[in-house]
């Protein structure tokens, strides 16, 4: 097949939420730390009524009918996620539901884990599959879920939760360009989830924030060798009318970007006008160490680069500030921001796509974006996702009650023998959700 990528996608998440102004008044953090120094507006988080697996059979659901799809013309599905409800089952077999239904369960894939990177994972195997010899002509279906939630503390604003589903298939509005794909993994401990008995990661805030960006350079650079490969010129950010990065919160989307335009002017990029180049000079000759920390630096570049920003990625902020960190979610829920707030003016643009998961897998990617045809146009996926509607439709939680949500959420982490409040009155119709979990630890599901 020709411009394999996505041909529809749809994105849910829950209606609970709480306000990052209320929390950080009600956590005694200095004003502003959340909303300005995170960046973050909002948070949505599940009550005891929706997991990874309700969120993602409600997305598939509404994906399938949304988008008029026969299920029997899904032949792969692939999930990411790093939400472990259980160590062996995977997330997958439980949206076969679904599918059994219709008589088809000759679906390959399973589930893919790294932290927020199963997602990436999920799609490349999806759209290598589609562009290899064993594809038997039908539709990869890719879900992201998580909920992302942390202990007490300083990492404790950075939580979120979405599911995510995209369609992929050939002659896609939002076509791979394959050949660019630049990839860094390598093995440290910035983040992971050591404790089985709990829900919450064991996180080096400060050693995850320089990962990500190391990893971001790297990936930069790789990028641009092979798009200079097989373009025959130097790529730079001019080059891309769109970045859209993994976002555990604004705050490091930000540098990231100015961190791009950085590695520019490092690489004597024409476009890195010579006032830009003035004020990143005392920067040039700080070894890459040094260039994290170097809080001058950050502000000079992010000076200088912030028209470009506010351009080519504060279209992208929309839902991560909204909704929060949705891990493998989030950077798709970025993207879904982008067509949102622009699906009119996409055709023939090019979107830089930016994956992050701790431990660590990062990749760099990007999409070739056409119109596409009905339902598989930009106009239509931007009207299934309906994201203002949505974002608008939610409740707002106090922080006390989230609180409280949180503990009882820990309390039932890994237990058996329990049901869920009968008060299904904030989910919409359509919404899954869990009933009860009985005593053989089997989960049971209902749709409002
Ligand atoms: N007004 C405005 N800005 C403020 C205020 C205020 N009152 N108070 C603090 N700030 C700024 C700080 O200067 C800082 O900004 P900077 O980074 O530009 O200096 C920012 O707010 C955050 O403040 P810190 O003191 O650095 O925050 P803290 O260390 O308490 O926690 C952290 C931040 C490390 C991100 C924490 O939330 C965390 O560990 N999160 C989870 C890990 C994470 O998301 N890592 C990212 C990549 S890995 C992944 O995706 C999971």
């Amino acid at each position: 097949g020709k411009n394999v990528g996505i041909l529809a996608m749809d994105i849910y998440f829950p209606p609970a939420c709480v306000q990052q102004e209320s929390l950080e008044a009600f956590d005694g953090a200095s004003k502003g730390k959340y909303t300005i120094g995170l960046g973050q507006d909002c948070m949505a988080f599940c009550t005891e009524l929706e997991d990874v697996i309700s969120m993602s059979l409600t997305v598939v659901t509404s994906l399938l009918e949304k988008y008029q799809i026969d299920p029997k013309q899904i032949g792969r599905l692939e999930v990411g996620s790093e939400t472990v409800i259980d160590k062996s089952k995977s997330i997958k077999t439980w949206l076969m539901k679904i599918f059994e239904e219709y008589g088809n369960t000759d679906i390959e894939g399973v589930d893919s884990t790294n932290a927020c990177y199963g997602g990436t994972a999920a799609l490349f195997n999806c759209v290598n599959w589609v562009e290899s010899s064993s594809w038997d002509g039908r539709y990869g279906l890719v879900v992201c879920t998580d909920s992302a939630v942390y202990a007490e503390g300083p990492a404790r604003p950075t939580g979120g939760a979405a599911a995510i589903a995209m369609l992929i298939g050939p002659n896609a509005p939002i076509a791979f360009e394959s050949k660019y794909r630049g990839t860094h993994m390598s093995h440290v401990y910035d983040f992971y989830k050591p404790v089985l008995a709990s829900e919450y990661p064991v996180v080096d805030g400060k050693l995850s924030q320089t990962c990500y960006l190391m990893a971001l350079d790297s990936c930069y650079k790789r990028y641009c060798n092979k798009y200079e490969k097989f373009e025959g010129k130097p790529f730079s950010i001019s080059d891309a009318d769109s970045f859209v990065f993994h976002s555990p919160y604004n705050k490091l989307v930000q540098k990231s970007f100015s961190r791009l335009y950085f590695n520019d002017f490092l690489r004597q990029s024409s476009h890195v006008d010579s006032n830009a180049k003035a004020k990143l000079e005392p920067f040039a000759n700080l070894t890459g160490d040094e260039s994290y920390q170097n809080r001058d630096l950050e502000k000079a570049a992010q000076q200088v680069s912030k028209h470009f920003y506010d351009e080519k990625v504060q279209p992208s902020t929309l839902m991560p500030k909204q909704v929060g960190n949705m891990y493998t979610a989030s950077l798709y829920a970025a993207l879904a921001s982008v067509i949102h707030n622009k699906h009119d003016t996409l055709g023939g643009q090019r979107i830089v796509m930016f994956s992050y998961g701790s431990g660590l897998a990062s990749s760099m990617f990007s999409f070739k974006l056409n119109d596409g045809q009905h339902p598989f146009s930009l106009s239509n996926i931007a009207s299934v996702l309906n994201v203002a509607e949505k974002l608008e439709a939610r409740h707002e939680f106090q922080p006390e009650k989230f609180i409280e949500t949180m503990q009882l959420m820990e309390h039932r982490y890994g237990t058996k023998d329990f049901v869920t409040t009968k008060d299904t009155s904030l989910l919409s119709p359509g919404t899954f959700y869990l009933t009860h979990v009985d005593s053989m630890y089997r989960r049971f599901y209902a749709k409002k």
